[in-house]
């Protein structure tokens, strides 16, 4: 059985979370591959809301098993809390959520470490969602991380304290002011440690090959967005991780002949939470209104996502690295009241108009030209069936299935479960 991926397309908080649970129904495995509490993944049925940041988004499935992949990078302090709010739903996590030995794992120091690099970047700053991110994918390719599978071994501690002694040298280093008591971080450290070595730790790469043979069907969950991805993002505003397809193979262990569909999720228009350039962004009371009706505040941060039209440029080019196989539109229902609807089909690059994403996006060198359509007024949020469909908005589905040259098979139209309608 070959192993399906779920991706976003854009900068992140497509809404992959939703779709993700609904896909379960049709998946034995959801694992996520890459990316870790930087991410916020949020679900809603039965008139719950929830937050995900580490665990996979098919967790409220109880035939469901979740894996959480060797790319995943682990905060015990953070995944502790997850599973605080989870207690509640009576799920059996020692059985359905398994943790890959292989995963990193995000130390005090390393959550300090992001902060202190912040800090020193001054305005040139990434926005990072100081969780440590960037420091612990630096310690996993400078070969001095620490894995969940260390956790079984008898020198693990011994380990922790040189890292962790090296890295306040190193916040040192930065030269700058940062008040913390680590003794104090330690300890909610080490007691979340104790709670995630009582999960069921896996060879996942081993795990999920028997699986695939078995005939299990495997869904990969992306974090973040194809325009943070840390090779072919907005460098350097991008996160420290692969989220294109070819993390999934890396972070889970698959090889590239086992992909099967690669899903491509993305919202009817733009957002991006932290610093970094965006060609579509939009200052006046059209991003206001995108903000406002889409409540489009950071699921991990809860600081306010910068908003703007669709980009067909940089969606288009994530289509692209990532081999996308079928489009997923969320979201749609934010844009009824619109007059009109602008779409970015192209770029002025250096005084030249250009449809591929160039080296820089930087507002000094690129300017977006908008082709506009006509906006629908219809409230969309009720609606369960095509048919319903406004013709404006099947024009805008036309439209962008003609430039990306891949079907849009899912239409959301809400952030619940049943607000997804298939085509
Ligand atoms: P993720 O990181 O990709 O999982 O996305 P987030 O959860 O960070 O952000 C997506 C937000 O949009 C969440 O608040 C979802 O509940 C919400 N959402 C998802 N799909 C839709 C939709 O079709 N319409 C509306 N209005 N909200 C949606
Ligand atoms: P999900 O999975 C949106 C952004 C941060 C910042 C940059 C680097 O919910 O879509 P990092 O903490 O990785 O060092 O931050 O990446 N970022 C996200 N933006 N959604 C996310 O995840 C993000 N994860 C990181 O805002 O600009
Ligand atoms: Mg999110």
């Amino acid at each position: 059985m070959a192993v399906d991926l779920l991706l976003g397309l854009q900068w992140g908080d497509e809404g992959k979370g939703k779709i993700v649970d609904v896909l379960t129904n049709n998946y034995d495995i959801i694992a996520r591959f890459q990316g870790g509490p930087n991410a916020g993944h949020t679900l809603e049925f039965d008139g719950i809301k929830h937050v995900l940041h580490t665990i996979p988004s098919g967790i409220f499935h109880k035939n469901a098993i979740n894996v959480v992949g060797n790319g995943v990078v682990i905060d015990p302090v953070i995944f502790k809390k997850e599973l605080d709010n989870l207690e509640q739903f009576q799920l059996d996590i020692t059985k359905t959520l398994l943790i890959s030995r292989k995963a990193h794992l995000i130390l005090p120091t390393h959550r300090l470490l992001d902060a202190a690099s912040e800090a020193s970047k001054g305005k040139a700053k990434i926005g990072s969602t100081l969780k440590g991110i960037g420091p612990t994918y630096m310690d996993k390719t400078g070969r001095n991380g620490i894995r969940v599978g260390d956790l079984e071994m008898s020198d693990w501690e011994e380990k922790y304290r040189a890292l962790a002694d090296k890295h306040e040298s190193m916040i040192a280093y930065y030269d700058v002011q940062l008040e913390y008591d680590l003794e104090d971080l330690e300890k909610d450290f080490f007691e979340a440690v104790e709670v995630l070595k009582k999960l069921t730790f896996i060879d996942s790469e081993e795990y999920l090959y028997q699986a695939r043979k078995n005939g299990k069907k495997i869904l990969a969950e992306g974090a973040q967005g194809s325009l943070l991805d840390i090779d072919f993002g907005t460098y350097p505003f991008v996160t420290s991780s692969n989220t294109t397809a070819a993390g999934a193979c890396t972070g889970l262990g698959i090889a590239p002949n086992q992909i099967g569909e690669v899903f491509g999720i993305f919202k009817a228009y733009t957002t991006r939470v932290g610093s970094g350039p965006f060609p579509t962004e939009l200052f006046d009371s059209d991003g206001e209104t995108m903000g406002r009706v889409g409540n489009e505040f950071g699921a991990t941060t809860g600081r306010p996502r910068r908003c703007g039209w669709l980009d067909l440029v940089a969606l288009k080019y994530a289509v692209q690295v990532n081999g996308v196989t079928a489009l997923m539109m969320m979201k749609g229902d934010v844009l009824s009241g619109f007059d009109t609807i602008k779409v970015c089909t192209a770029y002025v690059y250096k005084g030249k108009e250009i449809t591929h994403l160039p080296y820089n996006i930087e507002p000094e060198n690129v300017t977006a030209v908008y082709s506009e359509m006509n906006g629908w007024q219809q409230d969309l949020t009720k609606m369960d069936h095509i048919d319903q469909f406004p013709d404006s908005l099947n024009a805008y589905i036309a439209f962008l299935e003609k430039e990306l040259e891949v079907p849009i098979k899912i239409v959301s139209v809400g952030p619940d479960r049943t607000q997804t309608i298939h085509r």
